[in-house]
């Protein structure tokens, strides 16, 4: 069967898109409140399309904006067939799909398949059911251990912290990856698997262009009648036999979701969020006969340095050429302090993301931070992903430049991560996401800076107001300004899928190469001023220096897209 996109003004049917997209992602409850509640809703999104219409992306991400009780900010699905009536209704979702394909918008929509809400039909009728039934087959649940079963079946820890085993009345147990309200999934229940061949046939009719994948690596599990230990279970390899993580078998389902992509002309498409161990594993997700693209977070846990970038997107090109996929680059998103702040940061061996999560847990100390830094070196390397080959994806308010907001109160955090864990082990992961899913500032002043009428659903600190919209828009070296213009040339600019580091000019801290038609990227990462190179400066991320002998100098933190 091949159904024609649909909606009145669906972008130009190229089936390639997907592959070198600047994707924007949305998280919906936090981009713009049109009815003045507090929570950002789709006719919010609707009322912004000439916005991201100017700032150039190619598509739209939309985090959850299903029926949910919010326990992970969406994540916990109540229904995923279904519009969150605080966030508006089906119609408006129609809405919204055919303004954004009307300014040439693709929509990609987040489905959530390890888990749904404790507030799903299915789970309320396994709660009813009992031990034992049909309807407890569709999710996990084991006898606990102990002479009366009150011990959990294993002493695992869900990856927010706390049990990840929740006993029910009747005494059984089930497992939950995530939050006590996100119930896993069991996907070896042929009623699983067709339900989600149900939504995603459900959206795609609804015009929608792709999906994007949560913990796309953690569906399929084999449980065995002893179940192992925690640290047996971290002891395991994770090779593709690993009872819970990244099994072999996982692509089984998304070769069956293939089949459903490929029914719709062009093809709906799908991205993974798999944060497996190697770019090997990676590419599995991505394959042509799977879901076709893997978010690559390297670029995101690195340190901002020429060494650490050279290598990853070398290997990265590497494997998206094997795999058949282009590449993804990834720098913020809704999980993860955002990068201006985190590069403010003083380097930490190893994963970069944490380090901001350490500074967070601290309160956020001024002394701890060089935000002047953070953000030259953020959009030094922002301009560095939008000129790699392969897919950018963006996250709401780095556009403005935005640092993370640390300063909100224990009494108005929302994040399951921030209550499952103890102030002693907050240090890390436990410090919560909210900073980074703070509604978006689009004016000066006013009630919640523009996000709506009335106020914000997380606190807005004084400074937002300097990082709206209103205060860059049309403001020569403002952020918003850097990426609109990035975007525009990029559009211009892109070719083929190729990159060739530029022989005497790449090398130590500074990171230089050209993509097909002449278009040189050469960032700076160093600590002291380089020559620029010669050629037509067609953007810098800074502003650039001159020479004793007046010769152009890319400062230190900075990069520039030439034309040679
Ligand atoms: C993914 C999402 C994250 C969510 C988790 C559980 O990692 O990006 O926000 O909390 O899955 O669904
Ligand atoms: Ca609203």
């Amino acid at each position: 069967m091949t159904v024609p996109a649909t909606g009145p003004a669906a972008p130009a049917l190229d089936p390639t898109w997907w592959r070198q997209a600047a994707v924007y992602q949305i998280y919906p409850r936090s981009f713009a409140d049109a009815n003045g509640d507090g929570i950002g809703d789709l006719r919010g999104v609707t009322s912004r399309v000439p916005y991201l219409s100017a700032l150039g992306v190619d598509a739209v991400w939309l985090s959850p904006f299903y029926p949910s009780a919010l326990a992970d900010g969406g994540y916990d699905v109540d229904d995923p067939r279904g519009v969150d009536p605080r966030i508006g209704t089906l119609e408006d979702f129609d809405a919204m799909v055919a303004a954004l394909h009307g300014a040439g918008i693709r929509v990609v929509v987040d489905i959530v398949p390890n888990h749904s809400s404790d507030r799903h039909a299915w789970f309320r009728a396994a709660l009813a059911a009992g031990p034992g039934s049909p309807e407890r087959e569709r999710y996990i649940f084991r006898d606990g251990l102990g002479e009366h079963g009150e011990l959990p079946p294993a002493d695992w820890t869900s990856a927010f912290g706390g049990p990840a085993w929740t006993r029910v009345e009747d005494g059984q147990w089930y497992l939950h990856t995530f939050a006590t309200e996100q119930p896993d999934y069991n996907w070896a229940h042929p009623e699983v698997r067709e339900d989600f061949l149900t939504t995603l046939r459900f959206w795609a009719d609804r015009g929608v262009d792709g999906f994007r994948v949560d913990v796309a690596n953690s569906l399929a599990k084999d449980l065995p009648e002893v179940l192992p230990s925690a640290a047996e279970l971290s002891a395991m390899p994770k090779d593709g036999t690993h009872p819970l993580w990244d099994r072999d078998e996982v692509h089984e389902i998304y070769a069956e979701w293939r089949r459903v992509f490929d029914e719709y002309d062009p093809p709906r498409t799908a991205v993974a969020e798999a944060w497996v161990d190697s770019p090997e594993r990676r590419a599995r997700y991505a394959s042509p006969e799977g879901l076709g693209q893997a978010f690559n977070f390297d670029l995101l846990v690195a340190d901002p340095e020429a060494g650490a970038f050279r290598r990853i997107i070398t290997a990265n090109l590497e494997q998206s050429a094997l795999s058949g996929s282009s590449s993804t680059w990834v720098l913020s998103n809704h999980d993860v302090v955002r990068h201006a702040t985190r590069y403010g940061l003083p380097p930490l061996e190893g994963r970069r993301e944490k380090q901001g999560t350490a500074w967070l847990a601290e309160g956020g100390p001024e002394e701890g931070i060089d935000r002047e830094r953070g953000l030259r070196l953020a959009r030094a390397a922002t301009l560095v992903e939008l000129a790699l080959p392969g897919s950018a994806y963006l996250f709401q308010g780095e556009e403005l430049g935005l640092h993370e907001v640390a300063e909100i109160p224990d009494a108005d955090r929302q994040d399951p991560a921030f209550f499952r864990t103890t102030p002693e082990d907050r240090g890390f992961d436990g410090v919560g996401r909210d900073g980074c899913r703070v509604p978006l500032p689009w004016t000066r002043e006013g009630s919640s800076f523009g996000f709506g009428e009335g106020g914000a659903h997380l606190p807005q600190p004084a400074w937002f107001g300097d990082s709206s919209v209103q205060a860059e828009d049309g403001v020569p070296g403002s952020t918003l300004e850097l990426y609109r213009e990035a975007l525009r040339l990029r559009r211009e600019l892109q070719g083929a899928e190729e990159l060739t580091w530029a022989a005497g000019i790449d090398g130590g801290d500074v990171l230089a190469f050209e993509r097909p038609g002449g278009w040189l990227t050469v960032a700076n990462l160093g600590a002291a001023g380089t020559p620029l190179p010669t050629g037509e400066l067609l953007l810098a991320s800074g502003p650039l220096e001159a020479a004793a002998d007046g010769a152009a100098v890319l400062p230190a933190g900075t990069t520039a897209w030439i034309r040679r």
